[in-house]
């Protein structure tokens, strides 16, 4: 796991957890958070030799490797997300999961699903803001790993240490990062997690009702 460790990350998350911070503001804090999580999450993004010549010389660079890698945004949420991620990788591909937590159970559900069959070899990177019971999360990457992927990165603003935990639980000895913007303190009574910043997607994109 890594807890992105850098002043402007924070500042930036001061601002986001801010209750006074409207829409429109929360959601430019969210796109320029993700680009500067996604450059700690794609250190180990394959890539392959490539020959180029510069105007002075031959040399030897590289490239990103074929398949190139599949975005997962978690909707709602995590589409606050995406366009931050894609700027940084403009030839990654997206698949899309839709997914809902049950405020009493607190129990994920999916209620959407774009991913291509198979993912064989395939490197994901999921994004979803909060990480809190890690429900949502561990159904996201069951699914990912279900088509064949051979890696998922999972970036979130906030972590509760609890749904920390839960994630690496379930999911074993098998390659998966978390790369979080803050470790927050724990989950609260309705699984909200503490300070954190409340709901990630009504602050996004307003109450759904
Ligand atoms: C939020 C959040 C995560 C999930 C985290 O989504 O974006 O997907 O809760 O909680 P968990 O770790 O306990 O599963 P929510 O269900 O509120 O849907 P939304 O993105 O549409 O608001
Ligand atoms: N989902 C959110 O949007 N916020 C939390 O604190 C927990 C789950």
């Amino acid at each position: 796991m890594i807890v992105a460790d850098h002043p402007l990350i924070t500042h930036k998350l001061t601002m986001l957890r801010d209750k006074s911070t409207p829409s429109s503001v929360f959601r430019k804090l969210a796109d320029e958070l993700v680009t500067l999580l996604a450059y700690e999450a794609t250190r180990d993004v394959r890539v392959i030799p490539h020959h180029i010549e510069t105007p002075v010389a031959p040399t030897e660079g590289v490239i990103l490797a074929e398949p190139h890698p599949l975005i997962v945004p978690i909707l709602r949420a995590g589409l606050g997300m995406l366009d931050g991620m894609l700027r940084l990788m403009p030839s990654a591909e997206t698949g899309f999961l839709g997914m809902v937590r049950d405020e009493q159970t607190l129990q994920p559900t999916v209620y959407a699903e774009r991913l291509p069959a198979d993912l064989t070899g395939r490197q994901c990177y999921v994004l979803d803001p909060m990480l809190a019971t890690g429900g949502s999360l561990i159904a996201a990457i069951e699914y990912i790993f279900d088509r064949g992927a051979k890696d998922v990165t999972a970036v979130c603003l906030l972590g509760a240490p609890e749904g920390v935990e839960a994630v690496k639980a379930a999911v074993g000895n098998r390659d998966v990062t978390l790369v979080l913007g803050s470790l927050d303190e724990r989950l609260n009574e309705h699984g909200y997690i503490v300070p954190g910043l409340g709901d990630a997607g009504d602050r996004l994109y307003g109450v759904a009702g």
